[in-house]
């Protein structure tokens, strides 16, 4: 299905995101042909600039940031990209936004369709969202009519994370959103569900017979995903102290990852289809009890580094006193008939020690040795469990450990990995996220996006690790572990209750493949 042309509108023009991702993203988009030919894109701030300033002000970041950069090709995209100043939360002001929006789509010839994406400090959510619904620029379905078309036009708009504070807040902002727009027009998104191996985790399990008949309890000892960074909050400092770990990483990207490794089979691959089971397993997290929270829980905050770099606590704007979490890892169980107790154990962390996303399924080990006289075993070695690791960041992969015979006389085992390595395979260079994520919104697809009610799910069952239920949790928390290290000791701990071990090792580079 081809995305359909329209004016792309960004609140948020002069933020962080919009240089660094939605920009590149779109341009990225724009060179892979992907973006349609009537596309324009109209960026929205308080600060007065001209269409040519902020094309001046957006090429830098485009330069450093999108794959693949062509000065010639830069300056076609930048064309479609205009700007207007103003405040959308006030009423004058956004009716001379909402004409402007009009002007651009008849010039552009857009054909009445608008994706607004809010790109904005999230307390700016909800008085935009009314202005928009006020405005009269939802018209969805109405004939649009221009010198060559008539189309029935749409109206869309993409809500960023975090989405909410907590499970009220979610629900609240549903609801505004809900009396401007239709469901299927209303897009949240969670830019981890445009990566490639994210997507994998659904094809792998899906497109295969092999795997789904051991994916589950019988079979899987437990699962654990991790998102660990190697930076710290830089200057994000305000948004991340009323923020933290759980909100931040855990309760939106970890979540949609543990939905793709744990749902059911949908019937089809379709919005509707792929939702409703996310929706399913979110809603059978098990919710801890009150008392049971310090064993399905480590909270961490990083201290100051050997280098002298500040530790958060130390960090300007930071509360006093501030017991905000920089690392979380929390465990989760699924209480359906495929997942009963198996332990899902989830981990994010600022300033770890080097930069890993991915998901390690790992199995049960084989009831019994029969290699057990052999003299590695004697010595004390285990036959060690399969596992089958996907790799997100910062290789793209998908890889299966299993055990094997050493070549040679003696019969030696040996643990090795088949390595699939997705740049390797298909040639491909990762692009951003976000555009592929935009172009479904274009397309009026909503499978990468989260509905209403798996957003809200997703609140309830980390509300006991945020509310005063976790304050207990948090107590002297500050500094409690290095910069570099893999968090604080009460992580590996956390997964010793479960019989596990991180898994931190280094995924070794991918060998050539050799010529046919
Ligand atoms: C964002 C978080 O959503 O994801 C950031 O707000 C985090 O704190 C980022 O750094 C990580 O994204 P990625 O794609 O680099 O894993």
């Amino acid at each position: 299905m081809n995305a359909d042309p329209s004016v792309v509108v960004i609140f948020g023009a002069s933020g962080d995101l919009t240089h660094r991702k939605l920009i590149p993203a779109l341009y990225e988009m724009f060179c892979r042909g992907l973006l349609p030919e009537a596309t324009c894109v109209l960026g929205t701030a308080r600060r007065p600039k001209s269409d040519e300033e902020w094309r001046s002000e957006l090429l830098p970041w485009v330069r450093d940031h999108a794959v693949g950069f062509e000065e010639s090709s830069w300056s076609d995209f930048s064309q479609r990209i205009h700007y207007h100043a103003g405040d959308a939360t006030d009423a004058a002001d956004f009716s001379k936004l909402a004409a402007r929006i009009q002007e651009l789509n008849t010039q552009h010839d857009c054909g009445g369709n608008t994706l607004f994406f809010l790109s904005v400090a999230p307390t700016l959510y909800r008085p935009i969202v009314e202005r928009i619904g006020a405005s009269g620029l939802i018209t969805e379905g109405k004939r649009w009519c221009s010198l060559d078309r008539d189309t029935r036009s749409w109206q869309r708009v993409i809500v960023e994370k975090p989405f909410g504070n907590d499970d009220e807040s979610a629900a609240s902002l549903n609801r505004v959103l809900g009396r401007a727009f239709e469901e299927e027009s209303i897009y949240r998104i969670d830019h981890y569900l445009g990566k490639e191996v994210v997507q994998g985790i659904l094809a792998f399990r899906f497109a295969n017979t092999i795997f789904e008949p051991i994916w589950n309890h019988t079979y899987v000892d437990h699962v654990q995903i991790t998102a660990a960074e190697t930076v710290g909050v830089e200057d994000r400092v305000n948004f991340y102290d009323e923020t933290g770990a759980i909100r931040d990483m855990i309760q939106s990207h970890l979540f949609q990852i543990l939905a793709f490794v744990s749902m059911e089979p949908p019937t089809l691959y379709s919005a509707e289809h792929v939702r409703s089971e996310k929706i399913k397993v979110i809603e059978a997290l098990r919710i801890p009890d009150e008392n049971q929270l310090a064993d399905y829980c480590s909270l961490g905050q990083y201290g100051p580094g050997v280098d002298d770099s500040p530790g958060y606590s130390q960090l300007d704007g930071v509360a006093d006193e501030t017991t905000t979490e920089t690392f979380a890892a929390l465990a989760f169980f699924i209480d359906n008939w495929r997942w009963t107790g198996t332990p899902f154990v989830l981990r994010s962390g600022k300033r770890l020690a080097r930069k890993l996303t991915e998901v390690v399924i790992q199995f049960k080990p084989p009831a019994a040795n029969l290699f057990r006289e052999l003299p590695e075993f004697k010595q004390g070695r285990h036959l060690m469990p399969n596992r089958i690791v996907m790799e997100i960041a910062p290789r793209e992969s998908i890889r299966v450990r299993f055990e094997c015979k050493e070549p040679g006389l003696e019969f030696q085992l040996d643990t090795i990995d088949m390595d699939s390595d997705f740049q390797r395979e298909f040639k491909s260079e990762p692009v951003e996220a976000y555009g592929p994520l935009i172009i479904e919104a274009m397309r009026g697809d909503q499978t990468l996006f989260k509905h209403r009610m798996e957003v809200e799910g997703a609140w309830r069952a980390v509300m006991p690790f945020l509310d005063e239920r976790s304050d207990r949790l948090r107590e002297g928390i500050q500094g409690n572990y290095a910069p570099g290290s893999w968090g604080p000791p009460s992580s590996d701990a956390l997964m010793a209750r479960h019989c596990a071990e991180w898994n931190n090792e280094i995924s070794p580079p991918p060998a050539e493949s050799s010529e046919q």
